[in-house]
């Protein structure tokens, strides 16, 4: 009884077993059924046949028309980039030129607007670097006591490159003269220009430059003004305020801020002459005191001092019997831009004072 009845059971369970496979299959056929049907009539078939399944052109027209056509097309193309690439290329040297033209006026519109407006190097230095002067108020170093209140010369920087070199500029920039009214703008020395806008003020100081003619010329009529010298070089101005072109030389524009005192030595090598209240001529200042004979100490012969002042040594070289060039003197005979004309910026001829000026004031400054 007991093998019967599980007997039947399994014949239950294998009936319902085929009877839901039979089912499935069912469906399964009526699933293909519906698709087929579906599936026969593509949809948009109707209105036009896909591109891929258009006849083409037969072999006739693919081999002559089409093919003519094609290659024709290619010829002209070849031809296209036969003669533009040459000119093209042609063009690429004066293409770079002109970006690095493009470049430079970019910065020295820029170098502008920080002279002008930025900073306001104009308001000392003058329009377009002409020179000027700056209130200043002199107070004691130790104490910080009021001393007075004068005008400071600022000198010309139309010139500032007859002279100097960017880096040396660069470095001016960077620290100022922490004892005149020229504030340090660097952020080397705590200003407040960034090193691209010190760069860009540079490029338009370059861009600013005088040419050679107009600067001989203006400092020959101050001298007429103030010297006239003879042949021997001797002042011949009527109660002039100088005795020798020498003299002369070195206090260029003392009486009348000429370039802002630019072209002289006193503003650095005698103490108040930048406001006009000179002490001992030559005395020393922002540079050594000449007096004594030191010069004759210094260079044995003139020759050798005009040497240094018409190109000054390189910072941290020494010159003389015992001098060591501190890079902030500049050259007043010899372009320092011009010398490599590989990588000159200026022309040779500009050059802040004629080799006879340095010798009148050589022999000046050995006679202190
Ligand atoms: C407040 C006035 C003032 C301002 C502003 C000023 N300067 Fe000056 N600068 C002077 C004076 C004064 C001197 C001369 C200091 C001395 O007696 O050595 C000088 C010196 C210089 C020198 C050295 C020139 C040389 O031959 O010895 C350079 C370069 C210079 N300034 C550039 C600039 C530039 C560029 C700016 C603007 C970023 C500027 N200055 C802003 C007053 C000023
Ligand atoms: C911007 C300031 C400045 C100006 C302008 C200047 N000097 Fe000097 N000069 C110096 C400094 C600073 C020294 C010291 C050397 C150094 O630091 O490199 C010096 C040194 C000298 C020396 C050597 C002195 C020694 O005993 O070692 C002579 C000579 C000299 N200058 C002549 C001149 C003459 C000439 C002129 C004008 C044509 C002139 N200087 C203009 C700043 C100046």
């Amino acid at each position: 009884m007991h093998i019967t009845s599980t007997l039947v059971l399994a014949n239950a369970a294998r009936t319902i077993g085929i009877v839901l496979g039979v089912l499935l299959l069912l469906a399964f056929a009526i699933a293909i059924l519906f698709n087929m049907r579906k599936g026969r009539a593509e949809v948009g078939s109707e209105v036009e046949l896909a591109a891929n399944r258009k006849p083409y052109l037969d072999d006739e027209e693919l081999e002559t028309k089409k093919l003519d056509r094609t290659l024709g097309a290619g010829l002209v193309l070849l031809a296209v980039i036969g003669i533009a690439l040459p000119l093209y290329w042609l063009a690429e040297p004066s293409r770079q030129t002109n970006a690095v033209d493009a470049f430079k006026e970019e910065a020295i519109k820029r170098g502008e607007n920080v002279y002008i407006n930025g900073a306001q190097c104009a308001s000392c230095h003058g329009p377009n670097g002409v020179g000027g002067v700056a209130n200043y108020t002199i107070t004691d170093p130790a104490t910080g006591d009021y001393v007075a209140a004068v005008s400071w010369r600022a000198p010309a920087l139309n010139t500032v490159m007859y002279r100097y070199t960017p880096e040396q500029v660069t470095l001016i920039l960077n620290y100022g003269r922490g004892f005149s009214p020229m504030p340090a703008w660097g952020a080397p020395g705590g200003g407040p220009l960034t090193e691209q806008q010190i760069s860009d003020v540079i490029e338009y100081l370059i861009s600013i430059q005088i040419p050679a003619e107009e600067s001989t010329a203006a400092v020959q009529a101050e001298l007429d003004k103030t010297c006239a010298a003879d042949a021997s070089g001797n002042c011949t101005v009527p109660g002039g305020p100088y005795k020798t072109l020498g003299e002369a030389v070195f206090n260029l524009g003392y009486t009348d801020s000429f370039a802002g005192g630019a072209y002289s030595c006193g503003r650095c090598h005698t103490k108040g002459w930048s406001y006009g209240q000179a002490q001992v001529p030559g005395g020393g200042g922002f540079g050594p005191n000449m007096t004594n004979g030191s010069e004759i100490r210094q260079f044995p012969t003139a020759a050798q001092q005009v040497a240094f002042v018409s190109a000054y040594p390189k910072a941290q070289t020494s010159y003389g019997i015992q001098g060591l060039s501190s890079g902030r003197m500049g050259s007043f005979g010899v372009n320092p831009n011009a010398v490599d004309p590989k990588t000159a910026i200026m022309s040779p001829d500009q050059v802040m004072l004629t080799q006879d000026q340095i010798a009148a004031v050589v022999a000046y400054e050995r006679s202190l």
